[in-house]
């Protein structure tokens, strides 16, 4: 297994999907909830291992905006997960320095779900340890789209000009304003697909999809994927050093 030793070998920034919690239920003729609960679990052993081995910043995909599409009793026992989940595991992100943050349209999440989210940011707000965000009621295009849709409004009450809007300043109009972009975005359970996750922000991203159903996804795998995108060469589009 490739090791992941030193702080300075580690990606700046690790994004995850985390799929595959259903057919690991299925696998053991257990409803998917069963999958989503034992999914829960991988979450803290995954956000304990980046905090032990000084990761900057964790992404992850907990609920898609096409994911509220799913049976009612689904979406219901997944709400439940995240209550349990932000109620029970905040002291702990506080005492690991951990800075929590939830990106995604707040609009449709239950009062009571938005106001723990709320209050999670705000308790850890000046945690200078992992910078963990939520991807919760997210979706890619829709976040581009609301900062296309900002924009546009700005230029048409003459408050921008339209030749000064770059990458850079439309970054700072989407919901992760202020990370650094994913450098690895890792996909577990063998599909190959971003499915509306950070489309922008992963323009120059190493992608790795790994075959482990998220529920067996573990912090040695974990590692493992953290240790081979160290020992991968990034170009951003130039030249290797060798030839260029
Ligand atoms: C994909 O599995 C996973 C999700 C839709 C949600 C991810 C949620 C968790 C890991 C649990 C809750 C998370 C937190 C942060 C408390 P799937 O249901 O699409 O699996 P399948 O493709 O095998 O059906």
């Amino acid at each position: 297994m490739a090791a992941v030793s030193t702080t300075s070998s580690l990606p700046r920034h690790v994004a995850i999907i985390m799929d595959g919690n259903g057919r690991w239920a299925r696998k053991r003729h257990l409803p998917r909830q069963a999958g989503h609960v034992a999914g829960v679990a991988t979450v803290r052993e995954v956000v304990r291992t980046a905090t032990d081995v000084g990761l900057s910043n964790l992404t992850l995909y907990a609920f898609s905006s096409e994911n509220w599409k799913r049976p009612q009793t689904e979406v219901g026992a997944l709400m439940g997960l995240f209550r349990l989940y932000f109620r029970n595991d905040l002291a702990e992100m506080v005492e690991r320095g951990v800075r929590v943050r939830v990106i995604g349209n707040r609009s449709r999440v239950a009062d009571d779900i938005r106001q723990m989210i709320e209050e999670m940011e705000k308790k850890t707000v000046a945690n200078t340890g992992l910078n963990l965000t939520f991807a919760f009621d997210y979706g890619g295009q829709e976040e581009i789209v609301a900062a296309a849709r900002e924009l546009a409004r700005a230029a048409k009450e003459s408050r921008l000009d339209p030749e000064t809007i770059t990458p850079e300043l439309f970054a700072t109009r989407l919901f992760t304003s202020g990370l650094p972009e994913p450098d690895l975005v890792i996909r577990t359970s063998g599909e190959r697909r971003l499915s509306n996750f950070l489309l922008w922000q992963s323009a120059y991203a190493e992608l790795l999809f790994v075959d482990t159903l998220w529920p067996d996804f573990t912090p040695a795998l974990f590692l493992e994927a953290m240790g081979q995108f160290a020992n991968r060469e990034r170009r951003f589009g130039s030249l290797p050093e060798a030839v260029a």
